[in-house]
C-alpha cells in the first residue's frame, strides 16, 4: 500500500518536473496551467498524509513552508570574502601590475570578466548532489541558514543534474548572487503600493528583505533569481580555471551569467568593462560593475587573500550616478574611539534609485579640500554599493550667503577641549568617559557586528545608559530580570529573554568577543584574524608586543599599534578582568597544527628569488604558521638565500643558522623534506 503511494508520489514529481522545466526554462508548455496545478495539488496531498515520503529535492519544496521562530547561524567553511574596488582603466591597469609583480611575471595574465549583480551573496551546500544548506554570507564567516527560502528559487537546483556519465562531487558548495529582475522589482512594489506596504528602495533591499523572510510561502511568492559564479573551495572541483568551473557549474544546473567572458589579457578586460557599461541601460537586472578574475586556479592560489579580500579579483565599478541639492546643516557626531565625524545633511534627493539626505564630511581637511560651506548647493554622487559623497560645491550656484563649517572647539557632548593630534586628519575628543563615546561602545558592543545580543538594540542600550543601569560593558552582565521589568517597553518574557540572552553570550569566540570590544582599526575580519592566531587565548593576545602582532598575515602598523596600545590601558585591563569575572567561556576555532606546518620558526630572506617575489615568499611561510625576522638574529630559524645575497648571509653564516637554497626553500613547501645539503651549499 505505501509503496503504490511512494510509486504514485514519485511519478508525480517527474511528471511536474519535466512540465515545469517545459514552462518555466523552455517557455513552451505542453499542458494548461490548470493541469498543472492540479498535478502540483494531488503532490501536496499526499505529501500532507504521508509527511515521511517528503523528500528535500521533491517539487513541492519550491513553494515554502511554515514560518521559522528565527533563522540559526551557519559558519562557512570558507570565509565569503568581498572584493576591493576598480574605479577606471588605471586601476584596473594597476591591478594586473600588482599581481604581476607579486607573481613575479612578465608573462600576460588572463581572466574571466563577470558582470556584477547587486543581489544578496549565497552559500549553497550540496552533499551527494542534494541542496542540503542554503545560507547568507553574514558577516563573511557565519551567515543565516535560509535553506527553505532558498529551495523557493528555480534556478536553483534542488539535486545536481549529471549529464552523460559525468561523476558528481561529493561535495561542493557553490557560491552566487540571488537577485531581482528590474520588472520583478518594479511588479513587487507595486503589488506592495496597492496593499499599502512601504515599498523597497532597491532591488538589492527586495532581495535581501525577500530571502530574510521567516516564512517561505512568502519567499515562494518574490521573483528572486539566481546566477553561480564559484564555489568555496576550488579544490572541490575538478577544474583548473575558472572558465571551466562556470561551465562546470552550468553541467551541474546552475544558471551563469550569459554576458561571462573570457579575456585574453587586460585589454579585453578593459573592452568587456566598456562593453557592459553601454549595454547596461538594455539588462533585465540592475548591474553594478563586472567582477575581472584570475583565470587560472593554481595562480589565483599563490596570490591568495588578504583580510577581507582576495588578491585575484578585483571589482570594476561603473562610474558614479550624480545629483544636485543643498547643504542645509552640518552635524558633529562623536564616534566610538573619540572621533569628531562632520556628517552632512542635505535636502534629500534621489541618486539613482535612493533617496540621499546624509553624507559623511570625513573631517575638516575633506570640508577644507572641497570647500563646502553651509547653504551650498552640491554635487551628490553615488556608485554601486559606495556610501553616497558630496563632490564638490555648485560654485556658480553661490549667492554669498553661505557660511563657513567650523569645527567645534569642544566635545558637542561632553564639553571637554577636542584635540587634533599632530599630522592626523580626525579630530578627537580625547575623554574616554565622554558619555557619547561610551554610549556608541556599548550599542556597538550588544549590536550585529559585535556579541549580538538579542533585545539589547541601540534603543534599549540608550534607555540603559540614561537609566545608568549600564554605564560600562561589564555593568551589561550585571543585569537582573527585576532591572528591566520597572523599565518603560519591557515586560516579564522580553526581560527574561534579554537576560538569558546576556547570559548566553558568556560563551562566545575570541573573534566575536573582540569585534564587541571595538578596538581601533579591529572589525570582524581582523578579530578572525587574531582568533585564528590565538586561538582562545585573550590573555595571550593581551600581553602581546607590537612586533608579534606584526608577524601576522593581515596586520599593519597601525592595527598592531593600537590593540597593543589598548590592552596595556590599565582601565581596560581592569574592565577585562571585571568581564572575565562574570563567567567567560571563550571557545575557538584555531588552525589544527596540521595547517601550521612551520609553527615557532622564523624565517629571513635575503637576495632574490626566482620563481617568486619576495611577498609571495613571507605570505607562504606566515599562511604555514611561521613569523619572518627582518634582521639576522639567533631567533631566526632558517635562512632563505637567493641570488645577490647581501651581508645578511654572511652575518647568519656566523651565528651558525640553517641555511636554505631557494630549492630547499621550494622542497620545504612543497612539504618535502628539505634538510639543506652541504653539496648545494657550496655555492656559496
Ligand atoms: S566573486 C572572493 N563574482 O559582489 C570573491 N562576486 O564584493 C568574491 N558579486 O556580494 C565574490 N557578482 O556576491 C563574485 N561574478 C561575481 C559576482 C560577485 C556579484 C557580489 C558578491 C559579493 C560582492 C563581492
Amino acid at each position: 500500500m505505501v509503496e503504490d503511494i511512494k510509486k504514485k508520489i514519485q511519478e508525480l514529481r517527474k511528471q511536474i518536473n519535466f512540465h515545469a522545466h517545459r514552462y518555466y526554462e523552455l517557455d513552451d508548455p505542453l499542458i494548461a496551467d490548470s493541469e498543472y496545478d492540479q498535478l502540483f495539488q494531488e503532490l501536496l496531498n499526499l505529501e500532507e498524509l504521508h509527511p515521511q515520503l517528503v523528500t528535500p529535492d521533491s517539487p513541492s519544496q519550491r513553494v515554502g513552508s511554515r514560518p521559522l521562530a528565527e533563522f540559526k547561524t551557519v559558519r562557512h567553511t570558507h570565509p565569503m570574502l568581498s572584493l576591493e574596488n576598480a574605479f577606471n582603466e588605471t586601476e584596473l591597469l594597476d591591478f594586473e601590475e600588482r599581481l604581476q609583480r607579486f607573481l613575479k611575471s612578465e608573462n600576460d595574465l588572463s581572466y574571466m570578466a563577470e558582470p556584477k549583480l547587486d543581489g544578496l551573496a549565497v552559500e549553497l551546500v550540496y552533499e551527494k548532489g542534494l541542496l542540503t544548506i542554503g545560507s547568507t554570507r553574514g558577516d563573511g564567516r557565519t551567515g543565516e541558514e535560509i535553506t527553505r527560502n532558498l529551495k523557493t528559487i528555480r534556478s536553483i537546483p534542488l539535486r545536481l543534474a549529471a549529464p552523460g556519465n559525468m561523476q558528481l562531487p561529493e561535495n561542493i558548495e557553490v557560491r552566487g548572487e540571488a537577485y531581482l529582475t528590474l520588472a520583478g522589482f518594479q511588479a513587487l512594489n507595486e503589488q506592495r503600493l496597492s496593499a499599502g506596504e512601504t515599498i523597497f528602495a532597491n532591488p538589492r533591499n527586495a532581495a535581501a528583505g525577500s530571502l530574510r523572510q521567516l516564512d517561505s510561502r512568502v519567499t515562494a511568492q518574490r521573483p528572486l533569481d539566481f546566477f553561480a559564479y564559484g564555489v568555496s573551495d576550488t579544490a572541490q572541483s575538478p577544474c583548473s580555471s575558472q572558465e571551466e568551473l562556470l561551465d562546470y557549474l552550468r553541467k551541474l544546473g546552475f544558471e551563469i551569467n550569459p554576458l561571462t567572458k573570457f579575456c585574453r589579457d587586460i585589454s579585453q578586460v578593459i573592452e568587456h568593462f566598456a562593453h557592459l557599461q553601454d549595454i547596461r541601460p538594455t539588462l533585465a537586472y540592475d548591474i553594478d560593475g563586472m567582477v575581472v578574475k584570475v583565470n587560472y586556479f593554481d595562480l589565483q592560489q599563490r596570490l591568495g587573500s588578504k583580510a577581507r579580500s582576495p588578491r585575484w579579483a578585483i571589482a570594476a565599478k561603473f562610474a558614479a550616478t550624480q545629483a544636485t541639492t543643498i547643504l542645509q546643516k552640518v552635524e558633529f557626531q562623536v564616534g566610538r574611539t573619540g572621533a569628531i565625524t562632520p556628517v552632512a545633511l542635505l535636502k534629500p534627493v534621489n541618486v539613482g534609485g535612493v533617496v540621499v539626505s546624509r553624507a559623511t564630511l570625513h573631517n575638516e581637511g575633506e570640508i577644507k579640500r572641497k570647500g563646502l560651506k553651509i547653504g551650498d548647493h552640491v554635487l551628490v554622487q553615488r556608485a554601486g554599493d559606495v556610501i553616497p559623497e558630496i563632490v564638490k560645491p555648485v560654485m556658480e550656484q553661490r549667492s554669498g550667503s553661505e557660511k563657513t563649517i567650523r569645527m567645534p572647539e569642544s566635545c558637542p557632548v561632553c564639553r571637554h577641549r577636542l584635540i587634533l593630534p599632530e599630522g592626523e586628519a580626525i579630530t578627537r575628543c580625547p575623554n574616554s568617559h565622554c558619555p557619547a563615546q561610551r554610549l556608541r561602545l556599548l550599542i556597538h558592543y550588544t549590536s550585529k557586528a559585535g556579541m549580538d545580543i538579542e533585545g539589547l538594540g541601540k534603543k534599549a542600550m540608550e534607555q540603559l545608559f540614561s537609566q545608568k543601569l549600564v554605564q560600562d560593558i561589564p555593568d551589561i552582565y550585571a543585569l537582573q530580570v527585576a532591572d528591566l521589568v520597572v523599565l518603560d517597553g519591557w515586560a516579564e518574557k522580553s526581560a527574561r529573554n534579554a537576560v538569558a540572552a546576556i547570559k548566553a553570550s558568556r560563551h562566545t569566540s575570541l573573534a566575536k568577543l573582540l569585534s564587541g570590544l571595538g578596538i581601533r582599526y579591529v572589525g570582524e575580519e581582523v578579530a578572525g584574524l587574531l582568533e585564528e592566531h590565538y586561538g582562545g587565548s585573550l590573555h595571550e593576545l593581551m600581553q602581546a608586543g607590537e612586533e608579534e602582532l606584526l608577524d601576522i598575515e593581515g596586520i599593519g602598523p597601525q592595527t598592531a599599534q593600537s590593540i597593543k596600545e589598548y590592552f596595556h590601558d590599565s582601565e581596560v585591563k581592569k574592565m577585562v578582568s571585571r568581564l572575565m569575572d562574570f563567567g567567560f567561556t571563550i571557545v575557538s576555532a584555531p588552525k589544527s597544527p596540521g595547517e601550521r606546518p612551520f609553527a615557532g620558526w622564523v624565517f629571513l630572506f635575503t637576495g632574490s628569488l626566482a620563481a617568486m617575489s619576495r611577498d609571495e615568499a613571507k605570505v607562504r611561510v606566515k599562511e604555514r604558521g611561521a613569523k619572518v625576522a627582518s634582521q639576522v638574529s639567533k631567533k631566526v630559524t632558517h635562512v632563505v638565500v637567493g641570488d645577490k645575497p647581501g651581508s645578511k648571509l654572511k652575518k647568519a653564516q656566523e651565528l651558525g643558522l640553517t641555511i636554505l637554497t631557494e630549492k630547499n626553500f621550494a622542497d620545504l613547501l612543497a612539504g618535502k623534506d628539505a634538510s639543506p645539503n652541504k653539496q648545494q651549499l657550496s655555492i656559496f
